[in-house]
């Protein structure tokens, strides 16, 4: 393990690539469509999740505890939803109606005051902002609107906000003011605009929308679209739009008109997945693609839970969210929902990075490894690149050939040498870079433990050319072949470069390896950090982000152990978070012996420990239908379902996570020996990562070879890369385990 980093190793990992050269296997997940990079958004990130008047499914919208719930259980960057309406004294409020008595109870407070208005032409009857000051709404408190939602929160009192308040109050990570109404407040001579001006600078708002041109526009010159981002919202097609008298319907015909004064759109859902009189799906539009090639974002709206939808998705709201954000052919930039956190778990990746294939069941790297974990749900294979002495990169755990082939018993035998920088721990080798790849295919991969049978040995073989490159530093510097070269014109050849449905990774712990692929942004560039560490300076998390997308570490780095026993939880997770560092853990194993005591041999208990306590972004395994069966399990026992209390983090009171889905307390367990004479020795801590543990001297240049072609790169057959994991926030689950532990230690 250690010598990989010596030398410099490279990894190539390739977001479910299906097709393996070797045999010329297809392979295909049953699960079915598309391949790829996750997100065929605009930006190519995750869509966002934007919750309405906060988890106004549950909560009265807009009221505190409806932001602070959407924020606690929503992806990490959810954006909070108001509806901004203007009282009598121009203060901006965030309600979800132009109407109060809609959700509040200002029918009681102010009772037969209301008023009749023309609301875009139309007479309206009810209660209106502009009819009152703020301190008029004091004892006005947020009610449930729609009436099949459950009213047993109305009477809490919650308070209407200001959209200060929501902002100073709530922080959320990001703030989208809607303005359905500017006509009618203009007609009462109050300036929307005004408004909209003056707040924008005391807090950030991510999105302004609107349904009036003339508003969008009149604001349009005054926002960064870095900053604040504007939005048409489209409403009926067969509504007018007030301000220019064309139905939406039509101003929907063009869409370079909208690009001229918004930077995205916000339709109704039916807009790109009609339905039928009888709620049936018929087949999704054009717009998403057409408004992407205008460069325009697409948000789509009215995602609820608990009002029917179409038949097609059988009452699952997941599978309505996975067509309009992974159905192989588009993805929506954004949904607005009453219940954030569905679409949340089907946006929050948790990636399984396969370690050799599914090599806890199959011999690593052959296709039956490979195949088996693409159908067990790995979302990104891997694949050590080796160069054999004809230049042809392929795919195996080692570059000594003895680890796990049955080198040792063939005619090659005799090529075995002992080479320091690599056999430090096995003696001698036979190495990949000594024998041709027709030698090489004759050798049959070995499985480390016996229990496997009956396979046929086309299975068996290795795979050609699937790459990952380990030894890269030595075999630039030794036998001169550059196998980061050969990797380059592989990936090139196999059509790997400009493929935009297939998504490759390169992982190397050697940082001058990645710099040489730094330049093509087709690549994800993987750095791992081999070492144990405790902590990493904020300059080498720097340096790193310089040069890498993403960070692979293991997993003493996040729970370090003495004794098989967890002794705590470092921060190296939040410090390469705090960077925008998406981080894998490696190396989650099914076999128990692999597992500190704390997870109870149970990989299960393992894998949602990690997740839940640091937010870690994959999972580097040998099993990966263990882990993808996690991220099922895990959404389907909802355990978000409970949770009301008025203080922001919500930890204290709640008991109401189920045992099994709460995290292990690290150290806890290790607490629980008494007699000191069993204690184990402490160990020295880890080191601390710093900037010069990231400087590597360039690579040396390489004796010219001519790698052999990799063969067809025909593309891969699409795969679809599972939803996973809403990010539940750490504090939501107080640790149960760790009462289980202090209960044990009275007695
Ligand atoms: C309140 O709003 C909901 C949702 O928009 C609507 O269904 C309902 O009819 C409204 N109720 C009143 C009293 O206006
Ligand atoms: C709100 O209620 C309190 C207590 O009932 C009362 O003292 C106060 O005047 C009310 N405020 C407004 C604005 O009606
Ligand atoms: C708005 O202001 C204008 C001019 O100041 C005045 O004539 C008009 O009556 C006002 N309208 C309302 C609804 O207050
Ligand atoms: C909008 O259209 C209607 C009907 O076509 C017409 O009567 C009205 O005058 C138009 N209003 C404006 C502001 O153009
Ligand atoms: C769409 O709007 C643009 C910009 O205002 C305009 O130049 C163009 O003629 C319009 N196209 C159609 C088909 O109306
Ligand atoms: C929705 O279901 C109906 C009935 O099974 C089917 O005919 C239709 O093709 C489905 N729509 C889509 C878009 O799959
Ligand atoms: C080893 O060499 C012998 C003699 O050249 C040959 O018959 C045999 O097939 C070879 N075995 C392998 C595995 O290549
Ligand atoms: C294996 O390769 C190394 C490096 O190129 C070379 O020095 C050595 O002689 C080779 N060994 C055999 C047996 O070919
Ligand atoms: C990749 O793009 C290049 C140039 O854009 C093109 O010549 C080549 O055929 C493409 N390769 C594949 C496999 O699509
Ligand atoms: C490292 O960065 C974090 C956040 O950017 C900051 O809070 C912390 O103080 C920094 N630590 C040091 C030692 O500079
Ligand atoms: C990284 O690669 C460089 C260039 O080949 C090499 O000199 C250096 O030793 C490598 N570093 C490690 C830690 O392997």
């Amino acid at each position: 393990m250690c010598k990989a980093r010596a030398l410099g190793g490279v990894v190539l990992l390739l977001l479910v690539v299906v097709v393996l050269h070797c045999n010329v296997v297809t392979l295909a997940s049953a699960q079915g469509s598309n391949t790829g990079p996750r997100w065929q958004t605009l930006s190519g990130g995750p869509p966002f999740v934007i919750a309405r008047g906060g988890f106004s499914g549950l909560l009265p919208d807009s009221s505190f505890p409806a932001y602070s719930f959407a924020v606690a259980v929503g992806v990490p960057d959810v954006i909070a939803w108001c509806d901004v309406q203007l009282t009598k004294d121009a203060i901006g409020i965030c309600f979800p109606d132009i109407k109060l008595q809609n959700a509040s109870s200002i029918t009681v407070v102010y009772k037969d005051q209301d008023k009749s208005y023309l609301v875009n032409g139309v007479p309206t009857q009810g209660w209106f902002p502009i009819d009152y000051t703020i301190t008029d709404l004091a004892n006005v408190s947020l009610t449930q609107g729609v009436y099949s939602r459950t009213n047993k929160f109305d009477g809490n009192g919650y308070p209407i906000l200001t959209v200060e308040d929501v902002f100073t109050q709530v922080k959320p990570p990001g703030l989208w003011l809607n303005i359905q109404h500017d006509a009618f407040y203009a007609q009462h001579n109050l300036s929307m605009r005004n408004y909209i001006l003056s707040v924008s600078r005391r807090v950030v708002v991510s999105y302004i929308s609107s349904p009036e041109v003339g508003f969008l526009r009149s604001i349009a010159a005054r926002f960064n679209p870095k900053i604040t981002k504007l939005v048409f919202r489209f409403l009926k097609q067969t509504e007018t739009e007030p301000t220019t008298n064309q139905t939406y319907g039509s101003l929907l015909g063009n869409l370079t008109l909208i690009k001229t004064f918004a930077s995205g759109i916000l339709v109704p859902k039916d807009y790109i997945w009609p339905v039928d009189a009888r709620q049936y799906l018929l087949p999704h539009t054009s717009l998403v693609a057409d408004a992407h090639k205008e460069g325009l974002e697409v948000f789509a709206s009215d995602f609820s839970n608990d009002v029917p939808y179409s038949y097609n998705f059988s009452y699952d709201p997941l599978a309505e969210y996975l067509h309009f954000i992974d159905n192989g052919a588009f993805s929506v930039d954004g949904v607005l929902s009453d219940f954030p956190i569905t679409p949340s778990a089907a946006i929050v990746d948790l990636k399984v990075i396969s370690k050799n294939g599914a090599s806890g069941d199959f011999p690593s790297c052959t296709n039956l490894a490979y195949r088996q974990a693409i159908s067990d749900g790995a979302d990104v294979i891997d694949c050590p690149v080796q160069m054999s002495k004809d230049g042809t990169p392929f795919c195996f755990s080692s570059i000594n050939l003895i680890d796990s082939t049955s080198a040792s018993q063939s005619n090659y035998s005799n090529y075995a040498m002992t080479i320091p920088e690599i056999t430090e721990v096995s003696g001698s080798g036979i190495f990949a870079f000594n024998l041709t790849w027709d030698e090489i295919q004759t050798l049959r991969p070995q499985i480390m433990s016996s229990f496997h049978l009956d396979l046929s040995e086309d299975d068996f073989n290795l795979c050609f050319p699937c790459f990952s490159f380990q030894n890269a530093a030595y075999l630039a510097e030794n036998p001169r072949l550059g196998v980061t070269d050969a990797v380059m014109t592989a990936l090139k050849v196999g059509g790997y470069d400009n493929q935009t449905n297939l998504k490759v990774m390169i992982q190397s712990t050697n940082s001058s390896v990645l710099m040489k692929f730094k330049d093509n942004n087709k690549y994800e560039i993987v750095y791992k950090i081999e070492e144990l560490i405790r902590d990493a300076s904020n300059a080498s998390v720097a340096d790193i982000k310089k040069f890498a997308d993403s960070v692979v570490i293991k997993k003493e780095s996040v729970f370090p152990v003495n004794s098989l026993f967890l002794t705590g939880l470092t921060d190296v997770v939040a410090k390469l978070q705090a960077f925008k560092l998406p981080v894998y853990v490696e190396l989650f194993s099914n076999e128990f012996i692999s597992q500190a005591w704390d997870f109870f041999s149970d990989a299960t208990v393992e894998i949602n420990s990690f997740v839940s306590e640091t937010g870690i972004s994959g999972v580097i395994t040998g099993f990966p239908k263990t882990a993808a069966r996690y991220r099922t399990v895990f959404f389907t026992n909802p355990a978000g379902a409970t949770i009301i209390a008025e203080n922001r983090c919500l930890s204290k009171d709640l008991k109401t996570a189920p045992s099994y889905m709460s995290p292990v307390e690290p150290g806890g367990l290790f607490q629980l020996i008494l007699n000191p004479q069993y204690l184990p020795p402490a160990e020295a801590p880890n080191p601390i990562f710093t900037v010069s543990d990231v400087v590597e001297p360039p690579l040396p240049p390489v004796a010219k070879t001519t790698p052999s072609s990799p063969g067809g790169g025909t593309a891969a057959a699409p795969t679809p890369s599972r939803n996973g994991q809403p990010r539940l926030a750490g504090c939501i689950f107080l640790s149960s385990m760790a009462m289980l532990l202090a209960a044990l230690l009275l007695f």
